[in-house]
Formats: C-alpha cells, sequence, structure tokens
C-alpha cells in the first residue's frame, strides 16, 4: 500500500476494547438491513455526534440511533485521539471525526468490497482500527474490477487513507474462527469518518 494509505502497525492500544463495550452497552450492536434486503452479517454500532445507518431506504448518517430514538453515544475520548493521532501520523493532520462507525464480526462475518462515499467531504481520509480477532483487508482501487491487495490486520492495527486513496473499494474476507484474549471470539473495527 503506498501514497495516500497508511499502515500503522500496533498503533492501537488495548483500552479501546473497553470503550467499545461502554459504548455497546448504550447502543447495542445489531444487525442492519442492506437497500437490497439482505442482513449484514456485521453487527454494528456507533458513537459521536453521526452515525451510519442502512435499511430499507438506504445509506445515511443520523444523529440518532433509530432502534432507540436517542442520541448515539457520545465518542470516547480515547477514540478521538486515537483517530486524530492516526490522521496526523498518517500525513492529514487536524482530523476531527463526527462519525465512529463500530463493526462486530463474528468468526464467518464478512464485509463486501464497498466504497465510503456517504461523507460529505472527500478531503477528510477514513481512519480503520482493528481489535481482536485478525483479518484479511482487501484493499483495491477507484473501481471495482481494480487488482485488490489482501492485507494481514492484527489487533492494535491501523489503517489511514485518504487523498487520491479516499475512495478506493475495500472489505474484509469471512473472518476465521479464534479466541482473542480481550475479545473473544470478535473482531472490532472502528471506523472514524467527517461526515459533515
Ligand atoms: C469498513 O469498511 O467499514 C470496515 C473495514 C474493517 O472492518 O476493517
Ligand atoms: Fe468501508
Amino acid at each position: 500500500m503506498t501514497g495516500d494509505v497508511a499502515l500503522l502497525r500496533g498503533f492501537a492500544g488495548d483500552a479501546l476494547v473497553d470503550d467499545v463495550a461502554r459504548t455497546a452497552a448504550s447502543a447495542p450492536f445489531r444487525h442492519m438491513v442492506t437497500p437490497g434486503g439482505f442482513r449484514m452479517s456485521v453487527a454494528m454500532t456507533n458513537c459521536g455526534p453521526l452515525g451510519w445507518v442502512t435499511d430499507r431506504k438506504g445509506y445515511r448518517y443520523s444523529a440518532v440511533d433509530p432502534e432507540s430514538g436517542q442520541p448515539w453515544p457520545a465518542m470516547p475520548e480515547s477514540f478521538r485521539e486515537l483517530a486524530y493521532k492516526a490522521a496526523r501520523e498518517a500525513g492529514f493532520a487536524g482530523f476531527t471525526p463526527d462519525a465512529c462507525l463500530i463493526n462486530r464480526y463474528a468468526p464467518g462475518a464478512k464485509m463486501s468490497l464497498h466504497q465510503d462515499k456517504d461523507e460529505r467531504d472527500f478531503s477528510q481520509p477514513l481512519v480503520s482500527v482493528s481489535l481482536g480477532l485478525p483479518a484479511v483487508f482487501l484493499f483495491g482501487g477507484l473501481s471495482r474490477k481494480d487488482k485488490v491487495e489482501r492485507v494481514p490486520l492484527r489487533h492494535g492495527d491501523v489503517v489511514v487513507w485518504g487523498g487520491a486513496a479516499r475512495l478506493f473499494y475495500h472489505g474484509i474476507m469471512p473472518i476465521k474462527d479464534g479466541m482473542h484474549p480481550l475479545t473473544g471470539a470478535f473482531r472490532f473495527n472502528l471506523t472514524f469518518r467527517r461526515a459533515q
């Protein structure tokens, strides 16, 4: 991975796992439905002013959790700081995310190739944090048909992409069975975005 993509190995600390649990205690993980009517294998929740949601009506950002009608939990300071520092390390100074999507993968769960394009300002990067079970990250190009790199991601790894790579296709291969000392049989992914 080159150019506007940075892979920061082991950049995120273990303490983030506790903040994931605290967030999920007020906004539980749920399997959302795609506009096409498919239940996603990844369970999701959000924190911060805006959260990414999908249902039969489409993909969008929402200030409230549709399950509760309440605002999403506040973004923990540990999350904000990590996102800011990782972006800075990758050459994107001053990153202040207003949305953090938290993905929970059980073994077998996957994320098909997609672009993150529901945000307003593509000059802002994406910061993606891996916790728990390992995964194989698929990272392609601007076209779905472009060659896809397979990047193994482990607990604590952070990927930042922006600039010319901001709209690159990406995804996650089905998670393998396993057990992680901090997360058990799950992988968590935090994706920080500037949605508005
Ligand atoms: C995503 O693209 O939203 C998730 C990426 C990941 O789980 O690492
Ligand atoms: Fe994504």
